[in-house]
């Protein structure tokens, strides 16, 4: 029995963004799957939009230009770059497959990634004709440092693909750490930062960052970044180069986009900043150890993550008999709570079953952690 409330921390914060944004209509639970816009991100995509249909699409893009280009900066800033190493695509997904494209890397080429890793990125990989073999880790998937050390030192991989946070687990890969190792070792760090940018920090000496939009930074669907350093975009060949006064990362930037969306990412991205990455990391690392610590053993679910991970995800595995796709629907239709059931194949060489994932954002109260309890 829980006997004290759990502690959150910068409630200001919870505050600011709750009456940021358009009224949930239940318990929006499930950020690492989309979060819920501002009104100034609604509002200045569609302002955008409108600009479309008065100007014309290619007016109204000249237009934002220096908001884009003032994005570009303050994404690069979020991953230690700078504006010329990030290009805007369309989602993650879309970013690993401009980067694979442009690598062109020899069929059968050997990458590492997690075995937990998230199911179409390693589709992904395969697409490219690469060969992807595991790091070690430990039992909760975390890449076990000593193991991955002695990978680089005797038998590296063309380059290491580690996803920060997965989609299926809470758990903050030691990104710095192994980006250290590669360095030293000269083998480049992808780090898939899709569930991470906006969540825990992001600028940790990785050679290529990419991420998307709708998640932690709460930005527009349909948007993603691709951030590479000049020593990896070198060796990049995209279809069409760019003019030569465009830094070379944009060949792989989208020409038609949702350039909407673009603009709204990056009022989101402002809206981050402003209210502080510590500050927001900290409420986020709070909140998922307040989930852990109501959720554990209600009706029989088992918490996969360490109490104090510092993530906001919680997922929870059912009790013996209890379905979790069932649980999920039964959750958002009788109580509307939202969150999302996870099967097996999202990650299929670490997941031995499904899995409900619980996902607050800055504005989520314990009263909602507890109201998801009593539910299940
Ligand atoms: C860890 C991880 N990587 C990549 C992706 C793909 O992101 P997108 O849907 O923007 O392509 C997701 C989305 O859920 C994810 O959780």
């Amino acid at each position: 029995m829980t006997l004290l409330e759990p502690d959150l921390v910068h409630e200001d914060l919870g505050a600011t963004w709750r009456s940021a944004r358009p009224r949930p209509a239940g318990r929006h639970l499930d950020s690492a799957a989309c979060s819920r816009q501002s009104h100034r991100v609604l509002e200045a995509a569609a302002h955008h939009a409108r600009h479309e249909a008065e100007l014309g699409g290619y007016v109204a893009e000249a237009t934002a230009d220096d908001l884009l280009q003032q994005g570009r900066s303050v994404i690069g800033g979020l991953v230690g770059m700078a504006a010329a190493d990030v290009a805007f695509v369309e989602s993650a997904q879309a970013a690993l497959v401009a980067l694979l494209s442009g690598w062109r890397l020899p069929a059968g080429t050997r990458v590492a990634c997690l075995p937990g890793e998230y199911a179409p990125n390693v589709a992904q990989l395969r697409a490219a004709g690469l060969a992807p073999e595991p790091l070690p880790v430990d039992d909760l998937g975390r890449a076990d440092l000593d193991g991955v050390a002695r990978l680089l030192a005797t038998d590296p991989p063309r380059f290491v693909h580690l996803t920060h946070i997965g989609s299926h687990r809470g758990i903050v890969q030691p990104a710095r750490e192994v980006a250290a190792l590669c360095r030293e070792a000269g083998v480049p760090l992808v780090l898939d930062a899709a569930q991470s940018l906006g969540h825990v920090d992001t600028d940790l000496g990785a050679d290529v960052v990419y991420s998307t939009s709708r998640k932690w930074l709460a930005g527009p669907r349909g948007v993603g970044v691709l951030c590479a350093r000049p020593a990896v975009t070198a060796r990049l060949t995209p279809v069409l180069p760019e003019p030569a006064d465009v830094p070379p990362l944009r060949a792989f930037e989208s020409g038609e986009a949702h350039v909407a969306g673009r603009v709204g990412l990056v009022l989101a991205v402002g809206e981050h900043v402003a209210a502080g990455p510590d500050r927001v990391r900290a409420r986020l690392a709070a909140l998922g150890r307040a989930g852990r610590e109501v959720l554990e053993g209600v009706a029989g679910w088992r918490v996969v993550e360490p109490r104090d991970e510092p993530t906001a995800t919680t997922t929870l595995r059912p009790p013996d008999g209890v379905d979790v796709v069932t649980t999920r629907a039964r959750l958002l239709t009788e109580h509307g709570i939202v969150t999302t059931a996870i099967g097996p194949e999202r990650a299929p060489g670490e997941m031995t079953g499904p899995v409900l994932r619980v996902s607050p954002h800055l504005d989520a109260t314990v009263e909602d952690l507890e109201a998801l309890a009593a539910a299940l």
